[in-house]
Parts: C-alpha cells; sequence; structure tokens
C-alpha cells in the first residue's frame, strides 16, 4: 500500500533543496518534526522557527502557517528567505544567464589586473610541489589588493578553496551586490555558498582547513580541481524548478533568540532548535558568515576565524541551564505552544530541561517524543558517525 503521508513528506522536501551541509540539520528527520508538530493539534497561524540555521524547518511548514524564521547569523537569514520569498517567475534560465555574464566579465577584469598571481595545479605532481603552491596562496594575506572585492582572494586563498576559487567566489559575491533590493539576491547567495561548501578541501565545515600531507595529497587535488561556477549552476538550476513558488506572508529576523521571543505573535507555535553541543556555529560556518556580511573582519587562528564569532549560552555548561530558563518565560509570555527538539548527547538531560521547564510553563501539558537517529559525517571520511535519541518535547498550552 502507498504511504500518502511519506509521498506528503518527499514532495515537500523536494520544494526545499538542500543548501547547505549543517552540524544538527533537521532535513533528515523533517517527518519527524512536521508530525511532532502537528500532534501539538492546535489552530495557530504563527509558526516561529526560533533557531532556524538552514530554514528546512520553516520552508517545510510555509504552506501551512505564516512563517517567522529567526536565527543569530547572517547566512541562516539568506537560506530562509531563499524558500520563503515569493519568487514566482523572478528566477529563470535568462536570469541565470544574466548573471553569468556579469561573473565572468568580473572574473576576467580580476585575471587581467592580477597577471602576476597565476596558479596553476596541473604540472603539480608531488607533494612538495604542492605544499609550496598552497603556502604561496596563504601568503596573499599580506598583501593589499587595489580591487573591489577581494576578500576571499585575500583572506582565504590555498585555505579552503584555491587562489582561482576565491576569484569565482568573489566575483559571484560582486554580482549578488547588484541585486541586493531583488528577490534574487538570495538564491543566489544560497547557490554560492552550497557551491563553497562542496568545493572546499575542509572537513564539511570550515573549522579548520586540512594542511597538506602526502597521504590526502590526491584528495585535494580532487577538490582545488573543481570549478566553483559548475557547483552554482547546478544548484541555481534546481532553485529555478522547485522555490519559484508563491509564498504567504513570513517574516525573518537575525536576533538572539530572547529578543526574538519579545517579537513574536502571541498564540505562535514556536519550533525550537537549539544548539545541543560545546560546539559554536559561529566557528563551523565562519566563512559562510563573512560571505553574506562581506565586512572584511579582523580574523585570528589558523581557521582565518572573524574575531566576532557570537557565543551561544546553549554551548557552555555555566550558561545552558538560564538558556532554557529565558526559552520558556518567553514562550510562555507570548501565551504560545512550544516544540523543543534536543537529544541524548546534549549539555544537559532530559529531566533537567523538564524540571527547569517547571518554573515558566504552568498551565502546560508535556509530552515527549522521541526518535533514533544516525548524525552524519558531515560528508567525509575523518568524522564519525554518531547514533543519538533526537526528542521532540512538546509543550501545549491549556
Ligand atoms: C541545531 S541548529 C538549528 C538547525 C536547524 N533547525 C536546521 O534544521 O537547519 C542551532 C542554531 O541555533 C543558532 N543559535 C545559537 N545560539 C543562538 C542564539 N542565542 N539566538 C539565536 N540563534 C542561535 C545557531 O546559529 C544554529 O543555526
Amino acid at each position: 500500500m502507498i504511504d500518502t503521508n511519506q509521498l506528503d513528506i518527499e514532495e515537500k522536501i523536494k520544494k526545499i533543496p538542500h543548501l547547505l551541509k549543517y552540524m544538527g540539520s533537521k532535513r533528515e528527520i523533517l517527518d519527524f518534526v512536521t508530525d511532532s508538530v502537528g500532534s501539538l493539534n492546535v489552530q495557530s497561524e504563527w509558526l516561529c522557527d526560533l533557531f532556524s540555521g538552514t530554514g528546512v524547518v520553516g520552508g517545510t511548514f510555509k504552506d501551512e502557517y505564516k512563517v517567522h524564521a529567526n536565527d543569530v547569523q547572517s547566512y541562516a537569514s539568506v537560506l530562509s528567505h531563499t524558500y520563503l520569498l515569493n519568487l514566482k517567475g523572478q528566477l529563470t534560465i535568462d536570469c541565470l544567464d544574466e548573471i553569468k555574464n556579469k561573473v565572468n566579465t568580473l572574473v576576467s577584469d580580476y585575471y587581467n589586473r592580477f597577471q602576476k598571481l597565476n596558479f596553476n595545479y596541473d604540472d603539480i605532481n608531488t607533494f612538495k610541489k604542492l605544499q609550496k603552491i598552497e603556502k604561496a596562496q596563504q601568503a596573499l594575506i599580506s598583501e593589499d589588493f587595489d580591487i573591489g572585492f577581494h576578500l576571499f582572494t585575500k583572506y582565504y586563498s590555498g585555505t579552503y578553496w584555491s587562489y582561482d576559487q576565491c576569484v569565482w567566489i568573489d566575483s559571484i559575491r560582486a554580482v549578488a551586490e547588484q541585486y541586493k533590493s531583488k528577490p534574487q539576491y538570495y538564491p543566489i547567495l544560497s547557490s554560492l555558498i552550497f557551491a563553497m561548501s562542496y568545493v572546499s578541501q575542509s572537513t564539511g565545515h570550515y573549522a579548520q582547513y586540512r594542511d597538506v600531507t602526502e597521504d590526502n595529497m590526491k584528495d585535494i587535488l580532487s577538490y582545488r580541481n573543481r570549478d566553483i561556477w559548475v557547483y552554482f549552476e547546478r544548484k541555481f538550476i534546481e532553485l529555478i524548478k522547485n522555490v519559484n513558488g508563491k509564498s504567504q506572508d513570513f517574516r525573518v529576523t537575525t536576533l538572539d533568540y530572547v529578543d526574538c521571543l519579545r517579537i513574536i505573535e502571541e498564540d505562535s507555535i514556536v519550533y525550537s532548535d537549539p544548539p545541543y553541543q560545546s560546539v559554536h556555529y559561529s566557528r563551523f560556518y565562519h566563512a559562510i558568515e563573512t560571505l553574506v556580511k562581506y565586512d572584511y573582519p579582523n580574523i585570528s587562528f589558523k581557521g582565518r576565524y572573524r574575531d566576532d564569532r557570537h557565543q551561544s549560552p546553549f554551548c557552555k555548561k555555566t550558561t545552558v541551564k538560564q538558556a532554557f530558563s529565558l526559552m520558556f518565560e518567553g514562550v510562555n509570555i507570548k501565551k504560545s505552544h512550544l516544540a523543543l527538539s534536543y537529544s541524548d548527547t546534549g549539555m544537559i538531560d532530559l529531566d533537567t530541561i523538564i524540571n527547569i521547564s517547571k518554573n515558566s510553563l504552568k498551565g502546560y501539558t508535556n509530552d515527549i517524543l522521541t526518535k533514533n537517529h544516525t548524525h552524519s559525517k558531515m560528508g567525509r571520511s575523518d568524522e564519525k558517525n554518531q547514533e543519538v535519541k533526537e526528542y521532540i518535547i512538546l509543550f501545549k498550552r491549556n
């Protein structure tokens, strides 16, 4: 027998194309999330995706609710806009051709202006040669570039990306800026975020790029030979086919969750998926935050992180309880319902969370739903799979 529920969720997932490999993304368990929120069985008009990350949860609910997507990171706002915007008729192959022409012009101009910078991987057949060409690119961090839109070329050549890949990243980013007040801005940046993650030689995020060794040399070369434009174009075409629809009212904010909870609509459903572990998202995804802000930040450490990285209270043992407490208070004040995702590998256990909730969520029932899930390797073999129990705790206001 055909499972209509399963078909339904597959149809929905198709409409929210994969944009970013993301730690803790709910993409693979969207059916668990939608079924759980559905079982709240309430008539709210608005759903707030309080820690939206990739935006897939808000995107899945956009036909049923007015969605308010929030996350403290700017790249999350770009991804949510891409799923939630009304892009009907705005994304077309003609538009892609126009972007391509503009990008090609900027790339040619860049190469003309910096003819002495020539890093050709074609003849690299020894470890020493590869190491030398990578180090020479990394040294560009101390150069002055007298051309606009050179952030990635200066900061990241020879690290996560090669010099040539950085020239393309900077050029596509420059073209995105030309669409800043138009709806195409978000799909352009989202497609670039996708391309950057599949071309980068690091392990699925930007906490560290890999130093070249004799063992990984072949693998690193295979990433250096990837073409940013090919990945960009493939994703943009997928977006043309899938996100080009109408949307109802929505809102996207880049706020701390405490601020966000003060401005949500009363009687909302709040879907809350805070960080579970001690790793800060701002360290793993600093490079795409910089892509969006494009603000030539001060950077430090080998991973070349932005200095102004956000530190989440959910990631520290000393602040996590208070962080949950403020979340429960905010939900209660707005007379809203809450679906809270967490896992058995989290900073605090389920009993502690329920106990904290009792201080503010009076007159609420709670129900705990569980799903076994394998957290993926983020795409590479040097990160381990992890078996976890995913929870959704439903707090329903009576
Ligand atoms: C587990 S991830 C969310 C994943 C998301 N549900 C998805 O499916 O892609 C947690 C998110 O919380 C965000 N975050 C961390 N601290 C925050 C804070 N204080 N306020 C708002 N967002 C925060 C992070 O940037 C990260 O995107």
